[in-house]
């Protein structure tokens, strides 16, 4: 098996395998992390940062089966200083890049953010634009004009590579308008999906959601939403493509196997991300699907991850 089979680089960050962890799911605690960073992941993404330390929603506030998740965790998180030492532990102590993330309650949260994580041992950063679970809070990435305003000044700030975290625009014209300021601003990956916003599930023996916050409204993620995200990156790929400006793409939403990832790479995506399927099988997921990624592509031939990329064929008309 070649060692550089699953390698790939992002704005001279190098993921090898480009298989890892989404954030959210188990990467909010030191010991957590130290696990996750001990496993098979490509890199470490930690899960999103306020500037403050919050407890997040009450529970209960994760549902799952077999399906996928449904969560409205709220931002439970230790706060952006604890964040930032960290990312300088693992940096050190764990030779995989690091990536932590913001999410910020107010515009100046993530300026105040990403210039303190900017001066870390961080490989990129991700600039989350898209939780969907902290109550009368917008999702970022659904106001253009806001996100174009945090994205210049968020620049401005730090060098780092910047990943810029999606939800699904499921209205091709609002692609359009979000991909003009993403092309215009200065960022290095999107990483596409988020959980899906608002989304219900039902225990109906007890006639009551399965989960607490928001009136059991909750983000959707894990094989319920595949199809959505791999539109998503079929869709911004092709976008770029045609407007010869490709930001790279991370893919993430359903990913549970080999095949999944590689699907993902076919519709365009430079690397992938497991959130549910990680959560609910932990560290050893990683393993797993760097064997099943590598057997597939060696049964098809294929000598690296990057002469997938984008290769979707569509069904011609007759
Ligand atoms: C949370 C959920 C998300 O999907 C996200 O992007 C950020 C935070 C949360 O509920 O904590």
């Amino acid at each position: 098996m070649a060692k550089e089979m699953l390698s790939n680089e992002i704005s001279r960050v190098k993921f090898n395998p480009i298989i890892m962890n989404a954030s959210g799911a188990k990467c909010t605690y030191e010991d957590e992390l130290k696990k996750l960073a001990a496993s098979d992941t490509g890199a470490v993404v930690l899960k999103s940062t306020t500037v403050e330390p919050r407890k997040g929603n009450p529970k209960p506030k994760y549902w799952d089966n077999e399906f996928g998740s449904i969560n409205s965790n709220g931002l439970e998180n230790l706060g952006y200083k604890k964040t930032a030492e960290m990312a300088d532990m693992l940096a050190k102590e764990f030779r995989k890049p690091v990536i932590p993330s913001i999410a910020g309650l107010h515009y100046e949260d993530y300026l105040t953010m990403a210039e303190e994580l900017g001066k870390t041992k961080a490989a990129a950063l991700e600039i989350n634009l898209s939780c969907p679970n902290i109550p009368g809070k917008p999702q970022v990435a659904y106001d253009s004009l806001q996100s174009k305003k945090v994205l210049e000044k968020v620049r401005e700030l730090t060098n780092k590579p910047l990943f810029i975290k999606l939800p699904p625009y499921l209205e091709l014209i609002h692609q359009d308008e979000i991909l003009e300021i993403l092309l215009e601003a200065d960022v290095q990956a999107l990483i596409l999906i988020n959980s899906v916003a608002n989304t219900l599930s039902i225990d109906a023996e007890k006639e009551q959601a399965t989960i607490l916050p928001k009136k059991g409204l909750g983000g959707l993620g894990g094989k319920f939403i595949k199809p959505v995200a791999l539109g998503q990156v079929w869709s911004f790929h092709n976008k770029m493509k045609e407007k010869g400006k490709e930001i790279p793409i991370i893919g993430v939403g359903g990913i549970y196997s080999g095949t999944d990832a590689f699907e993902f790479l076919l519709a365009g995506a430079s690397a992938v991300q497991v959130g549910t399927a990680y959560y609910q099988e932990e560290g050893k997921i990683f393993r797993r699907l760097k064997e099943e990624l590598m057997d597939l592509l060696e049964a098809k031939n294929y000598k690296n991850v990057k002469e997938v990329i984008g290769k979707l064929k569509t069904i011609e008309e007759r």
